[in-house]
């Protein structure tokens, strides 16, 4: 094949210093250094290395912070804590400014397929023409899963939620293409990450053939990536399928502005997991899982679920609103807010943009779109949220989109590990090849009990 070879994950001899010297960009995980920041603890100081991305982020380095003090910083939910240094993706929530490996987001969903963006992202570099059309091949050829695992799809419940199938059977990858496990060598990783791109959407669509009680329709490899899950989602064994471009398209869009996020929950847990030397199946599978919840990639199903019932409680878009205001309901409006974003999220407004035209065309009025724009509408002029600068993520619309072409809500966030698996991929890879590479492992401040005197069973009460 033609794609250049991903960076090899055998990590050199002399690990690199984590702060150059003199300033440096190297090109993974590059930073400056600026200088120094100075820490005073019961009245001693100490100096600890500043250190300033290519985007002018800045950081305080504490890696050597408890040898030199005997101190740890507590920082829970990583609010505030850089956990590596990345090449892969920028991102300024203030500004609401999105980049996969310098390329505005925007740009890149105008001018580029998935498939493109994917090879971006995990090479570096977007391909020429005959680098993606043999990555492309590549992807084709692997698109069809072990007939043996199309078994496991009987043994799963009817019912099972296709995000607990699309885990399990991702994580069973490992078991049936064990010629491809080893981290260390780089062509192995590099079949991986073929076979990962390729199955996904096959082992994703099954999962909602099988929660239908459908054949599991096989891939068409002359069809593109986006065509191709889409007829393995809808087609039926006795009658022709026809495929909707439009359908097709606004798939395409939405699998790339998911496709990275630097280092949110998912991808964190990725690149945790896979800092042991997990494969990449096993990493994968627990960024699924780790997507699932509804505070994170869950809120697309979360939030058209909101929709429909404000919907069904006859639109009334205020009382919602109200609610989401008292902290005592325990209610919040899903796909608004971002831990990162404190302005509008750029890929909602690439989705709203899409949702809009794909219902013009399809001419069809859904009220959950109109619904979700008085939503709003009526949130973005409210006090509550102006002041917690609480906007519609990317979560907000996509649910409208999805239901528009006939996907059920619990696919949702199905789609989204589709879109995100590129971003896991680089990180995963990025990972590996960072010469200051560990086995990631918090610290923490123990608030238990002190040392106590063991008591036999016969003497407790
Ligand atoms: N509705 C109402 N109030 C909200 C919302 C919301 N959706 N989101 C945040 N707030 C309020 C909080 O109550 C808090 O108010 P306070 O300062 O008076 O206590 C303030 O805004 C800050 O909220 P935090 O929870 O501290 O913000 P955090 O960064 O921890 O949470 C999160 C971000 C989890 C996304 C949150 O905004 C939320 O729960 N949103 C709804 C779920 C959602 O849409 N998740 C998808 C995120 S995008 C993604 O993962 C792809």
């Amino acid at each position: 094949m033609n794609a250049p070879s991903l960076p090899s994950v055998a990590r050199p001899v002399a690990a690199a210093p984590a702060v150059a010297a003199t300033p440096v960009a190297t090109g993974f995980g590059g930073t400056l250094s600026e200088g120094v920041a100075k820490l005073d603890i019961n009245g001693k100081s100490y100096e600890l290395p500043l250190l300033v991305g290519t985007e002018n982020e800045r950081a305080v380095d504490i890696s050597k912070l408890r040898a030199m003090t005997g101190v740890v910083t507590l920082d829970e939910g990583y609010v505030n804590t850089g956990s590596t240094t990345s090449a892969i993706t920028f991102l300024d929530g203030e500004k609401g400014i999105l980049r996969y490996r310098g390329y505005p987001i925007e740009v890149l969903a105008e001018k580029c397929d998935f498939v493109e963006v994917s090879y971006l992202l995990i090479y570096g570099k977007l391909p020429t023409s005959d680098e993606l059309n043999s990555f492309g091949k590549m992807l084709s050829h692997h698109t069809m899963i072990h007939e043996d695992m199309r078994s496991f799809y009987g043994g799963f419940p009817r019912d099972a939620h296709p995000m607990a199938t699309l885990g399990s059977v991702v994580g069973a990858l490992s078991t049936f293409y064990q010629d491809s496990l080893d981290v260390r060598d780089p062509r192995q990783v590099e079949v991986s990450v073929h076979r990962l791109l390729a199955k996904l959407p096959t082992i994703a669509a099954y999962s909602h053939k099988k929660s239908i009680g459908q054949p599991l329709i096989y891939p068409r490899n002359d069809l593109s990536y986006c065509e191709n899950f889409l007829q393995m989602m809808f087609a039926v064994p006795c009658e022709e399928y026809h495929i909707d471009p439009d359908f097709a398209d606004a798939l395409d869009m939405l699998l790339i502005v998911h496709a990275d996020h630097e280092q949110n929950c998912s991808t964190s847990t990725v690149r945790m997991v896979g800092s042991s030397d997990a494969n990449l199946f096993a990493s994968i599978s627990a960024g699924i899982c780790a997507l699932w919840g509804p505070l994170h990639g869950g809120a697309n199903q979360a939030s058209v679920e909101m929709l429909e019932k404000i919907v069904a409680d006859g639109g009334n878009v205020k009382k919602y609103v109200d609610l989401a205001k008292k902290k005592d309901s325990g209610f919040r409006l899903m796909g608004f807010g971002h831990r990162v974003y404190k302005n509008y999220d750029p890929r909602a407004r690439l989705i709203k943009a899409t949702c809009d035209k794909l219902l013009a065309k399809i001419a069809r009025h859904d009220p959950i779109f109109d619904i979700a724009q008085q939503l709003e509408e009526v949130a973005l002029a409210d006090e509550y949220f102006i002041e917690r600068k609480l906007y519609p993520n990317v979560d907000f619309y996509s649910g409208v989109i999805y239901r528009a072409m006939g996907i059920p809500v619990q696919m949702f966030p199905v789609l989204f590990a589709m879109g995100r698996l590129p971003g896991w991929i680089a990180h995963w890879i990025e990972m590996h090849h960072s010469p200051s590479q560990k086995i990631c492992r918090p610290r923490q401040i123990y608030t238990g009990e002190r040392l106590r005197d063991f008591e036999p069973i016969s003497k407790r009460v």
